[in-house]
């Protein structure tokens, strides 16, 4: 399972990719928007901190104008994924930019049927917000496992991008539906690898080290 870091976040980014768990990067308008930088110098500065796909999403409504945007941002750097929403004119500009050879992550997937769409019109990943869906008391995480099924049966390329994570139970429940990335807020990734069994277990060893006044 790889892990994208969902952040505009140079600092966070550049932290995570410290960590060495920094596979890639997804942006949306409202993160961007957060950063109060321009974005293309945001992108930019991503995509020279991750050796991995960065997603920058389209804003304009109709395929046209998406598929004008999809190639500016694409020019940015050979790592920008474009994000086109699960609409028509969406999907219309995903064709597009697939049959010109740009990546394409197609976003705010709510059912499985949007991401066979997607699928079909060459989406490189398709993206479920799982948080959204618990949050109308749906099962986002099920959502996942249809659409890894589906990809399967029909042997699509395209990859399943969870999205929307707000736990570290989701991102499990997403690795055991089979989900080929989770793209994780930084709360989330820093949460990964913390369990207090660990953080006293080495505590103990190392106090009993200490009493053997040896070093290594
Ligand atoms: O970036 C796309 C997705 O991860 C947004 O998550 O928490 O705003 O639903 P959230």
């Amino acid at each position: 399972m790889k892990f994208f870091v969902d952040s505009a976040d140079v600092a966070e980014i550049r932290e995570v990719a410290n960590w060495g768990l920094a596979d890639g990067v997804t942006t949306n308008p409202s993160l961007l928007a957060r950063t109060g930088r321009p974005y293309a110098d945001v992108l930019r500065e991503i995509c020279d901190l991750v050796d991995g796909p960065v997603s920058a999403e389209v804003v304009s409504t109709d395929a046209p104008a998406m598929l004008e945007e999809g190639q500016k941002l694409a020019r940015l750097s050979p790592h920008v994924v474009v994000k086109c929403p699960v609409t028509i004119e969406g999907l219309k500009a995903a064709k597009a930019l697939s049959a010109r050879g740009i990546k394409v992550n197609v976003t705010l997937v709510f059912s499985p049927l949007q991401g066979l769409a997607a699928a079909k019109c060459g989406a490189s990943y398709i993206s479920p917000f799982i948080g959204r869906l618990d949050d109308i008391g749906q099962d986002g995480v099920a959502v996942v496992d249809q659409l890894v099924r589906i990809l399967r049966n029909y042997e699509y390329p395209t990859q399943v991008l969870v999205a929307s994570i707000r736990s570290t139970d989701h991102l499990l429940r997403a690795a055991e539906a089979g989900a080929h990335v989770a793209t994780l807020p930084f709360n989330v990734m820093k949460q990964i690898v913390k369990h207090p069994l660990t953080d006293v277990g080495l505590e103990n060893f190392l106090a009993d080290w200490r009493k053997t006044k040896q070093t290594i």
